[in-house]
């Protein structure tokens, strides 16, 4: 790798003018950010989970913003694979960046099955398989963990699609660089580094949990150190190209990211703030490394 890294960026076999990603649940399925004409500087858009049934999610309060961050427990709340297939996928052909499907099953066959599916549309280029969700009791973080399961999952996967896909971890436990390596074996094209981190934010007046599920899901600008050194950890260990996911606020996080050996760089709760943060990145990018 040359330094300070290209932002032109190819990632399984396209040429991508931008390396910034939208993460999953940060973007829908694009079509309001197509909508709203924020699209410029995407070099991809990540869908929201998809699972076989529709599901509602965790009840609210699911959602809270903290000084520092963003805490989630959305619990995969999405119409299921049926209706994105028929409803939402033939609208999400009208993007002007390359699509994924992020994928979440209850069980290792599940993964497979809505991948199965998903196979009859042809808009989108690959998937993120999401073995990583801290806010369920099944196929989440318990999933990701265990290098076993992760592998299961991957080659269940690669069984269905000739698609390429990346098998989203976990920093919950585990070892993220076991799973990733259980990933590659199983098949993955490569591996997504990571979900969001385990927190917490207790009402101090109540002593209850302010989040109904209790413990959810953390991101903010202040976790970047923690998924660089997972990024650079997990990318000297597999042969596969990694995507960094958490901790993007600047330009600057994002080559630095790169500079660890991401090949492409998620941002997501930034989004919530800024709907043309890939834009503002990209400019950001250009100006520090004259390219
Ligand atoms: O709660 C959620 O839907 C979050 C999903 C994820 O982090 O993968």
């Amino acid at each position: 790798m040359s330094f300070p890294p290209a932002i032109r960026r190819k990632f399984w076999g396209h040429d991508f003018s931008s390396p910034v990603m939208l993460a999953s649940g940060t973007a829908g399925f694009g079509e309001e950010l197509l909508d709203l004409k924020c699209l410029s500087g995407v070099g991809a858009v990540v869908s929201k989970a998809v699972t076989l049934k529709p599901r509602e999610g965790n009840l609210p309060p699911r959602l809270l913003e903290t000084p520092f961050g963003l805490l989630n427990s959305i619990g995969l709340a999405n119409p299921g694979v049926h209706h994105v297939l028929n409803c939402i996928l033939p609208a999400a052909a009208a993007l002007p960046c390359p699509f994924l499907i992020n994928v979440a099953g209850e069980s290792v066959d599940e993964f497979a099955d809505v991948v199965n599916i998903l196979e009859d549309s042809s808009v989108h280029i690959g998937y993120e398989i999401n073995v990583s969700c801290p806010n369920v009791a099944e196929g989440g973080t318990a999933f990701g963990v265990d290098p076993e399961v992760v592998l299961r999952v991957a080659q269940g996967v690669s069984r269905v699609t000739d698609r390429p896909f990346s098998v989203k971890l976990t920093p919950n436990g585990g070892d993220i660089v076991q799973s990733a390596e259980a990933a590659v074996e199983g098949g993955a094209s490569a591996v997504t580094v990571c979900n969001t981190f385990l927190g917490m934010h207790i009402d101090w007046k109540t002593g209850k949990s302010v989040i109904r599920r209790k413990v959810a899901g953390y991101t903010s600008p202040a976790l970047l150190p923690l998924v660089v050194a997972k990024v650079w950890q997990v990318s000297n260990a597999v042969s596969v190209p990694v995507i960094s996911s958490g901790g993007v606020s600047r330009g600057e996080d994002v080559l630095q990211l790169l500079a660890a050996g991401a090949q492409m760089v998620q941002v997501g709760t930034r989004l919530m703030r800024r709907p043309f943060a890939a834009s503002e990145l990209m400019d950001e990018m250009k100006k520090l490394t004259g390219e």
